[in-house]
């Protein structure tokens, strides 16, 4: 035992790479974000609210986890209606969260500790309370109104076509006062924007430098290929399916991602590139097909490889090609995750408690092996399960829009348990926003900190090995031979092992072993034993 111990510090041979920008890499290539998720984060002022002082109160936490930058969810003033994706002013902050100078003063704090801040930009819809729809509302002539879709409906009295928004409802919503629906592709108080208004992207060009000269540097931008809709707003048309026969909605059909939305970005990267050094855009897209148009020198840096297969070798490895296959040239490399506070925790998505934990670890020691950022979700580092949130306190706009039917993305937001004994985990003293389950604390902060087998202690652990990589690892990766269940693969001079097996396997492999996922893993004599759902980082140099 003792034995594994040792080989689980960190390298000294390995040459420590400060996370510094260099004339060949902008510091967030091969960097860690840390998605930070507002209101569940830290609450500094006791109203059950996370907010802005909160996160200034844990910057050093994030720091000694080791990550190079946070990104942070919609801050700005709003009603809440999808938790600050609908922003009623964006050159502010929630009264909630804090205010302006408390913005500017997570940036300082930030960047003394050598952390970089990315701002959550909301481009396709405002909140229904936005100024702009106020005025658009108030009569059919109103100016305002050709900054968002309003339109007519079929003469039958149905909405001007057959979309539906990302909750499960009609994209339309109708105005009695004037007889006219608009188009929302989330909830009806976020109503869509009309991108092919130039008004629209003048101001938003606005925004953009605003929170670039508080300091800001970058952003991530929601529902990125959605801006513009098109322009003859048909009906999704409805195709026989070809397995089952069965009438379905085309999924083929091109609602949003118009041509146009390239220009928009175009226009972002020039003015982004006139700070020093340049800012940095995350675009919210997934599919990987998408993000080759979006990821080019002239438009976004990156956008989202997200793994959320089943706990299968063959399925992981094939996930991570495609990704790895969007990300084409010398350079590119995809942005890793597993989670942020739109899906079931990936502890509980990967077969929950002590399971889903080893399977989690192992999945991080892959992804994180790979060349390419790596997007972590508040909470991760300690384990968090997806928490079913009692019906009558979620909140999500999904779970009350569906009538119940979807349980809502209320279990991945649950704020952060920071002292054990304490009571909502140390979150608040009074009852937080969502509520923390029973024994929640089991999972705090304090309760994992400086306990040698804790989640949060193997985070450090590999985040601090992979700092020390990043900089001397090349951008391609050799898959090896390996058993069926298994995956390996080589990184420069870093081997990733991943067994995905309920049992031990055994391989040969060369080098010193870095770090494992389990305490039982070892490597002797060139022979590599993973412990069933367990994984290793070896250095292939190493003697
Ligand atoms: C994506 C965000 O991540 C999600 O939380 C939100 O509901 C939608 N965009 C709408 O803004
Ligand atoms: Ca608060």
């Amino acid at each position: 035992m003792a034995k594994t111990k040792r080989r689980l510090r960190p390298a000294k041979h390995l040459k420590a790479v400060p996370a510094v920008e260099t004339w060949s890499r902008p510091w967030w290539r091969g960097a860690v974000f840390y998605q930070i998720y507002i209101r569940s984060f830290a609450d500094s002022n006791d109203d059950g609210i996370g907010d802005l002082q909160g996160i200034i109160s844990r910057l050093e936490y994030l720091k000694r986890l080791g990550v190079d930058a946070i990104w942070i969810t919609p801050f700005y003033p709003s009603p809440q209606k999808d938790h600050g994706y609908d922003v009623a002013d964006y050159y502010d902050v929630n009264p909630e969260y804090g205010t302006l100078k408390d913005f500017d003063e997570v940036v300082s704090r930030a960047h003394a500790l050598r952390l970089k801040v990315l701002v959550d930009l909301v481009p396709n819809h405002t909140s229904d309370q936005h100024p702009w729809f106020q005025a658009a509302l108030k009569s059919p002539d109103d100016p305002h109104r050709s900054l968002y879709y309003f339109a007519d409906g079929k003469p039958d009295g149905s909405p001007p076509n057959n979309w539906e928004s990302a909750f499960g409802v009609p994209a339309w919503t109708k105005d009695d006062r004037s007889g006219q629906w608009y188009m929302h592709l989330f909830a009806p108080e976020q109503p869509d924007l009309n991108w092919w208004n130039p008004k629209v992207p003048k101001e938003f060009e606005k925004i953009l430098k605003f929170w670039l000269d508080h300091g800001a540097d970058g952003y991530r931008i929601d529902v990125a290929s959605a801006l513009f809709k098109r322009k003859d707003l048909a009906d999704r048309p409805t195709v026989k399916d070809p397995v089952t026969g069965q009438p379905k909605l085309d999924a083929t059909f091109k609602m949003i991602d118009q041509p146009e939305v390239h220009e928009v970005y175009r226009a972002w990267r020039r003015i982004l590139n006139q700070y020093q050094p340049p800012r940095v855009l995350v675009g919210e897209i997934f599919e990987p097909r998408r993000q080759a148009r979006y990821i080019l020198p002239d438009q976004l840096d990156m956008a989202f490889a997200m793994v959320r297969a089943r706990w299968n070798a063959a399925l992981w490895k094939r996930s991570i090609e495609v990704d790895q296959r969007a990300s084409p040239g010398p350079v590119a490399a995809p942005s890793w995750t597993q989670s942020n506070h739109d899906v079931v925790r990936h502890v509980t998505r990967l077969g929950g408690g002590f399971m889903g934990r080893a399977r989690a670890r192992a999945a991080l020691l892959l992804l994180l092996g790979l060349p390419g950022q790596a997007f972590l979700y508040q909470g991760e580092e300690l384990g968090l399960e997806e928490v079913d949130v009692p019906p009558d306190q979620r909140q999500d706009p999904f779970f009350i829009l569906s009538g119940g039917k979807e349980a809502g993305r209320d279990g991945c937001r649950v704020p952060m348990p920071w002292s054990r004994g304490l009571p909502n985990a140390g979150f608040s003293t009074v009852a937080p926003w969502l509520p923390t389950p029973p024994g929640w604390d089991r999972y705090a902060v304090d309760a994992q900190d400086g306990s040698a087998g804790s989640m949060l202690t193997f985070y450090r652990r590999v985040l601090a090995l992979r700092r020390q990589l990043v900089g001397i690892l090349p951008n391609q990766v050799r898959w090896c031979p390996a058993p069926q269940g298994v995956l390996v693969y080589e990184h420069g001079r870093l081997t990733v092992a991943v067994n995905f097996l309920g049992r031990p396997v055994e391989l040969v492999s060369r080098g010193r072993l870095l770090i494992a996922t389990h305490p039982l893993a070892s490597h002797r004599k060139g022979r590599l034993i993973l412990p069933a759902n367990s994984g290793a980082w070896l250095d292939n140099l190493a003697p």
